[in-house]
């Protein structure tokens, strides 16, 4: 990963779900243009290999173990980065979860499993920092999917919560607005070599009919994905808010799903 074009020297910045994936390749991203940076997840090991990620870097880090779902833990870590590095100039909430199963085949509990890191974790992430934003000027990235404006068979609960996490976006960047916060989401494409993608393309044939249909002809990745959250949270931003932004190499744009449109999953048992 090199340096990027943007310099954040001595701003905090505090990643939700930051130790693995898009979200770390975020925090990476920010760690080398010179800020501190917290993280957050819910294993030790994990949290303990991504501070060593990020300090190899150069960077001040922190991090944290808590579950999003957990207001009372996650309470606690924006309290701690608080304390440590001063107040949170730019915020990016991405925990989340995801297993492919057709509606009849997740039991209620499966479902509000999703919802709850997606949705209720986004919202206990920014509720809770609230209090540490830097004002005027904070800027929160959420990090969205495109099951958000695309229905896709077999993600009922990621559509349905990061549905809800725009619309969190947007009523937040309303209502924080006046105080100078900014609130917008990013919605990443495929993004190659990542969970998201391991478990809804599992196969390389899967994998190649995902690929072929970004009509950028490549899967996305992390630090795609990180430099537009690195322009929104930068000056040259300042005037961006309530926007949700598809870094998917196109691939939204005709309609497109990750898992229909002929793409058949192996397993569709309904349990
Ligand atoms: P990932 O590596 O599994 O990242 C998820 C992160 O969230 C991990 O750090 C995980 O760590 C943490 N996490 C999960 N549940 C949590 C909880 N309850 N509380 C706190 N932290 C929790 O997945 P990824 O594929 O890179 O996805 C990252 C983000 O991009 C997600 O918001 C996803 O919806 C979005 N996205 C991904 C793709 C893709 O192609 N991969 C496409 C569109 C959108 P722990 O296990 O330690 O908790
Ligand atoms: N198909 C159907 N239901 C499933 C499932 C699957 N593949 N995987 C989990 N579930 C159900 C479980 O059966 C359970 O419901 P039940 O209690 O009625 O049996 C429910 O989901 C919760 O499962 P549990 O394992 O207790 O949840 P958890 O809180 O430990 O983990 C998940 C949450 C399920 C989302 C887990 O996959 C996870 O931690 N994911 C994080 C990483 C990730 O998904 N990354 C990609 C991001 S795009």
């Amino acid at each position: 990963m090199e340096k990027q074009a943007l310099d954040f020297t001595d701003k905090t910045v505090f990643v939700a779900g930051g130790t693995s994936g898009i979200n770390l390749g975020i925090a990476e991203a920010f760690a080398l243009a010179g800020s501190r940076v917290a993280v957050v997840s819910r294993s030790q090991e994990k949290v303990d290999a991504a501070v060593k990620t990020l300090s190899g870097h150069g960077a001040e880090a922190i991090g944290f173990s808590a579950d999003v779902r957990d207001v009372d833990e996650i309470k606690a870590a924006l309290a701690g980065a608080h304390e440590r590095f001063g107040t949170i100039d730019v915020l990016v909430s991405g925990a989340a979860g995801n297993f492919p199963a057709p509606a009849l085949g997740m039991s209620p509990n499966g479902f509000k499993a999703v919802v709850d890191i997606d949705l209720l974790g986004t919202f206990h992430v920014l509720h809770s920092a609230y209090p540490h934003l830097t004002r005027p000027g904070a800027s929160i990235i959420n990090i969205s999917a495109p099951q958000a404006f695309v229905p896709m068979e077999l993600q009922v609960h990621v559509c349905a919560a990061k549905a809800g996490v725009d619309m969190v976006t947007r009523v937040l960047a309303m209502e924080w607005g006046p105080e100078g916060i900014r609130v917008n989401s990013v919605v990443p494409g495929p993004t190659a070599g990542t969970e998201g993608m391991k478990r809804l393309a599992p196969t390389p044939e899967l994998l190649k009919a995902v690929t072929d249909a970004v009509p950028l002809g490549r899967l996305g990745t992390p630090m795609d994905v990180a430099r537009m959250v690195m322009f929104l949270a930068s000056p040259l931003a300042d005037y961006v808010t309530g926007a949700v932004i598809p870094v998917d190499g196109g691939s939204s744009v005709g309609g497109g799903s990750l898992i229909g449109a002929g793409v058949e999953q192996p397993e569709r048992k309904i349990r």
